[in-house]
């Protein structure tokens, strides 16, 4: 295979390097393109063709269905190992060893506490604010009560601001739901796994001490696992982006935060249960969803269906949808939605609307299915995919800095008006 492409433009001809990545996956390094051509650029809207970085954290092959965290392939790691491992591995790069994994298991522990003062910031969102909308202002806050003008490169301060971030964002994620219930904000339990403390913060009533169901705290685990880290999606492109003007991680991950909240993007499990509510509903008739998803005048989507990579099973999908039987099962919870869904998935995939354009089920398809079943509130679905995803944030924000990488400051193709001058109001 070449290592080099070439360009033929008017009487131009220019050749750039072809690096090949790690897994045969080849990419035209154009750093040379505007000089070696007289300022032509290349336009690619979405970046649907751009790497916008070289990465050793996440690889994913959407043709194959293959999702790994540093090499290791999802299905080991959601069977195998814990969200904190997990979290431990994107973030440092190796699975740790005991010692080293108690001591960061023990280090976020110790910051799992947000100061006092921060509950003066929550108590003017109005209750009926969206649990994503206080979840980024609250991250955005943490940068007022823990100043992060550190030098990146004093690993120690390094390694003190993530297990801050990681001890606190599970909580302002709780406090976020209690405000919305009108609850005293409660403070973690140390006794507790970091998912039976998320459950624990989120649903203890001040009258009652709180039980955690330990086939929910693991279920919780294992969807964290999932979603804890995706290469360069939207959210984490928007984290890198931040980071790149060395603006501090808080503010990067507010970002990553609210990137994430849209429809398109992590706001689709919510968008999913509501789906498959109206289509309860409306009497169960799935196949008028499919149409309605099919007509290009109908602005309907399939939720929880389609992706930018894979075009084959979401792995994630696959491991969620399984997961959530055994799970309804353990907890002995009966979810007519479980049923809409497997429905709407077998209706769509043998549709050839949906096979010609590879449209899959993505994680977001069947995950609200366990979060209900757990007792979350459909409105603390995405809450729960940014809580996932931080130590991917953290990772890609960590891996940007390390590599020096240049402010991210993309061009454009300028179609407007050409020069024209000022003509007064009363000329106009
Ligand atoms: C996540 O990037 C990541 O890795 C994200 C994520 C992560 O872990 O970070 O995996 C998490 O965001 C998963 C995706 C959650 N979003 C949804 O479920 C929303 C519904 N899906 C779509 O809106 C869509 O599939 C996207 C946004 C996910 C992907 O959009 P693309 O890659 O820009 O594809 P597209 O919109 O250009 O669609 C290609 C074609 C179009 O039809 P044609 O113009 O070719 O006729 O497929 C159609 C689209 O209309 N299409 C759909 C569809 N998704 C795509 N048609 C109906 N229903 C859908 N869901």
């Amino acid at each position: 295979m070449s290592d080099k492409a070439y360009l033929k433009i008017d009487d131009l001809e220019v050749s750039f390097p072809v690096e090949t990545g790690t897994e045969g996956d080849r990419a035209i390094d154009i750093k040379t393109l505007r000089s070696s051509t007289g300022g032509i650029v290349t336009i690619d809207p979405g970046y649907k063709n751009t790497a916008s970085t070289r990465s050793k954290i996440t690889y994913l092959n959407g043709e194959a269905g293959i999702l790994r965290y540093r090499g290791y392939p999802i299905e080991e790691l959601a069977d195998q190992s814990s969200f904190l491992e997990v979290a431990y591995l994107l973030i440092f790069g190796e699975l740790p060893d005991k010692a080293t994994f108690e001591k960061f298991v023990a280090d976020i522990k110790d910051k799992s506490f947000v100061n006092e003062e921060m509950k003066n910031i929550i108590d003017g969102f109005p209750r009926s604010a969206h649990p994503m909308g206080i979840l980024s202002s609250m991250t955005s806050a943490l940068t007022a009560f823990y100043p992060v003008n550190f030098d990146f490169n004093d690993k120690e301060e390094l390694y003190k601001i993530i297990v801050r971030l990681l001890g606190k964002f599970p909580i302002l994620g709780a406090w976020a739901m209690r405000k919305r219930n009108g609850w005293p904000l409660t403070y973690a339990d140390s006794s507790l796994s970091y998912t039976g403390n998320l459950l624990k913060m989120m649903f203890e009533k001040p009258m009652e001490p709180y039980k955690v169901n330990e086939i929910s705290a693991k279920a919780l685990d294992k969807l964290l696992i999932l979603h804890a880290d995706h290469e360069q999606n939207c959210s984490t492109s928007t984290v890198r982006l931040i980071g790149s003007s060395h603006a501090g991680i808080f503010a990067a991950i507010s970002g990553g935060v609210s990137a994430l909240w849209g429809p398109l993007h992590g706001g689709a499990n919510q968008a999913v249960l509501e789906m498959l509510e109206q289509i309860r509903q409306d009497g169960g008739d799935v196949q008028k969803y499919i149409n309605k998803a099919k007509d290009k005048s109908d602005p309907f989507r399939l939720m929880g269906f389609g992706h930018r990579v894979y075009k084959n099973f979401d792995p994630r999908a696959r491991i969620i949808k399984k997961y959530a039987d055994e799970v309804l099962a353990d907890l002995g919870v009966e979810d007519p939605l479980l049923d809409i869904a497997k429905e709407l998935e077998q209706a769509a995939l043998n549709d050839e609307y949906f096979k010609a354009r590879k449209l899959y089920p993505n994680v977001d398809f069947y995950s609200g299915i366990i979060y209900r079943a757990l007792g979350i509130p459909v409105e603390m679905f995405t809450v729960m995919f940014a809580i996932g995803r931080l130590p991917g944030w953290i990772a890609q924000w960590k891996e940007m800095r390390e590599n020096n990488e240049p402010i991210g400051r993309p061009r454009q193709l300028y179609i407007g008006p050409r020069e024209r001058h000022y003509v007064p109001i009363d000329k106009r």
